[in-house]
């Protein structure tokens, strides 16, 4: 597997999110086939492992430490906290310090390499999360933070006082919104750029039709890109994609994987899967080279394609309401 450089990391080109393994995309597999698909993804060559303490409320961090126990020293292992605010700087100080040692328990470790604010609310400025930050850095807690769906200028804040390793939010083919502001932003500032549902949730794999039904807490309840109609109306873009898995003898989602590893060279998408033969296929795309005339191409047909629907936090938020 190629690598990227991202700050003070060395991961492999592709990651593996591991959220689905215990929230999200409704009943997922028993832990047992969990852990080997972790440590099969590891011996495909994915060194790179995206989690999270809200995941499962606890289980998903817990089932990555089992899962890299014995291969801890060979990975980069990447998670998140959350605290809503308002809070006191001190009790911010205290309430991070907190939810990283539980964090650290459940993973069975002493450090993560990457640590991420999982929303980033106006009620806590980002200053005072950055000097926090810089602590745990120090003290060899954490070996770099980051960002999870901020803004530029967030961003810029924030990394004036503990410089950011990594910015992780939604990117794919369709959802571009931080072409805009948010990765030229990194891209400026050293910053990695590590897109989550870069397969817009497994709709670019093209292997998910209009009449699909989805489950108990999987987000395709609620995001409205999985709407029927919107499912057809975005058939467009399956075709595009489609069309570029032949010419390359790859899949749709893995031409979607390497138009953005071509697109930048400081991103590095995190895609999630359940399932053995689907992690093998998205980490294939770290071999698939798109040409500069095919990239620039693929480019184009975007910009004339509409996208319909979307995926929001306000609309995951409707989940908790819903049988
Ligand atoms: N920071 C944040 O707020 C945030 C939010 C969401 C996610 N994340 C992170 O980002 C990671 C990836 O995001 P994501 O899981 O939302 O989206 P994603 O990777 O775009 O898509 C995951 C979904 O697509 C399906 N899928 C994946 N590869 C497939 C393939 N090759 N063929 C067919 N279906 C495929 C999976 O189903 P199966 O499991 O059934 O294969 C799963 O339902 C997560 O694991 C998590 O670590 C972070």
């Amino acid at each position: 597997m190629r690598t990227r450089t991202i700050g003070n990391l060395d991961v492999s080109a592709v990651g593996l999110g591991v959220m689905g393994f215990s929230h999200g995309y409704g009943p997922s597999v028993g832990d047992d086939e969990a852990l080997d698909h972790i440590r099969k993804a590891y011996e495909l060559g994915c060194a790179f492992f995206d989690t999270a303490e809200g995941y499962g409320a606890g289980h998903n961090e817990e089932l990555l430490g089992r899962a890299l126990a014995p291969i801890r020293d060979q990975v980069v292992i990447a998670t998140k906290f959350f605290l809503p605010g308002p809070l006191s700087p001190d009790e911010l100080h205290r309430q991070i310090r907190q939810h990283l040692e539980a964090s650290l328990t459940r993973l069975g470790t002493d450090h993560v390499e990457l640590y991420y604010q999982h929303r980033v609310p106006n009620s806590i400025p980002v200053e005072d999360v950055a000097s926090v930050m810089g602590e745990l850095i120090t003290e060899g807690k954490i070996g770099g933070w980051g960002q999870s769906q901020s803004t530029a200028d967030q961003i810029r804040r924030a990394h004036a006082v503990t410089p950011l390793t990594a910015v992780q939010s939604e990117y794919s083919m369709m959802e571009r919104m931080f072409e805009a502001e948010v990765i030229p932003a990194c891209g400026e500032l050293g910053i990695g750029f590590m897109p989550f549902s870069p397969l817009g949730a497994g709709f670019l794999s093209g292997k998910y039709t209009a009449d699909q039904s989805y489950t108990g807490d999987d987000v395709r309840r609620v995001i409205t890109r999985f709407d029927p109609e919107n499912v057809r109306a975005n058939q467009p873009l399956l075709d595009l994609l489609a069309a570029y898995a032949e010419a390359k003898s790859a899949t749709p989602a893995q031409i979607s994987l390497a138009w953005m590893l071509h697109k930048f060279d400081f991103l590095v998408p995190i895609p999630g899967s359940r399932k053995l033969e689907c992690i093998e296929e998205n980490l294939g795309a770290a071999e698939i080279d798109l040409t500069d005339d095919e990239f620039n191409r693929i480019e184009a047909e975007l910009d004339s394609i509409t996208i319909h629907g979307n995926r929001t936090d306000a609309d995951i938020a409707k989940l908790q309401n819903m049988d």
